[in-house]
């Protein structure tokens, strides 16, 4: 029956809607005093401001192809699958093209590759040294970054979009001095 159907698919459109909004109700910061309020990545021992001036400034180029290759695990990269209960960022369709990357983890081998001020303090007895993380959405087949995240330990509560104005702002700051 054609009406059948198409409330199906009516339903499946509101279901789809639906589980947008569920997925994608991260806080986007914009600015720096938007981040500083937010309280992320500080004050040490986190590490996730360094880090996440870090990645912007030495990991990206001026059009945001990735010059820190995410799936050769460069400085601890890996992929971040995006299963738990509830998915903490958007449902990706397309598999073939785009896949989330995580960076942060200072237990990770190829994390000894960060530079001194992101892994300063780091104490393996204190997991608050190494609970934050920046998270990237990657596209494969053009080596670009279209969506950055940062995140204190994957709590949806505490994980942020890093909106354009504050890309832009990050990008500028030498990062030795990034306050902390
Ligand atoms: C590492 O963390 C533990 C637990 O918080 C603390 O007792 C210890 O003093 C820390 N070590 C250093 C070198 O900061
Ligand atoms: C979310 O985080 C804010 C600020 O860190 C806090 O005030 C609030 O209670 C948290 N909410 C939940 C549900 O954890």
């Amino acid at each position: 029956m054609a009406l059948g159907k198409e409330k199906l698919q009516l339903l499946f459109r509101f279901a789809l809607v639906f589980s947008v909004v569920l997925t994608s109700a991260l806080r986007t910061l914009d600015s720096d005093q938007e981040l500083q309020d937010s309280g992320f990545g500080r004050p040490p021992p986190r590490h996730g401001l360094k880090l996440l001036g870090w990645y912007v400034q030495d990991c990206l180029d001026n059009n945001m192809r990735a010059l820190c290759d995410p799936t050769k695990g460069e400085f601890g990269f890996h992929k971040f699958q995006n299963l738990r209960p509830q998915k903490l960022l958007p449902i990706i369709e397309d598999e073939k093209q785009y896949a989330y990357y995580t960076i942060g983890n200072l237990h990770s081998l190829q994390a000894e590759d960060l530079p001194f001020e992101v892994k300063r303090y780091y104490n393996r007895s204190d997991p608050k040294s190494n609970m934050d993380r920046v998270l990237v959405r990657y596209n494969i087949n053009n080596k670009h970054i279209d969506q950055i995240y940062a995140s204190a330990h994957y709590d949806p509560n505490e994980t942020y979009i890093i909106g354009p104005n504050l890309l832009a702002f990050l990008r500028q700051q030498p990062h030795i001095s990034i306050e902390m």
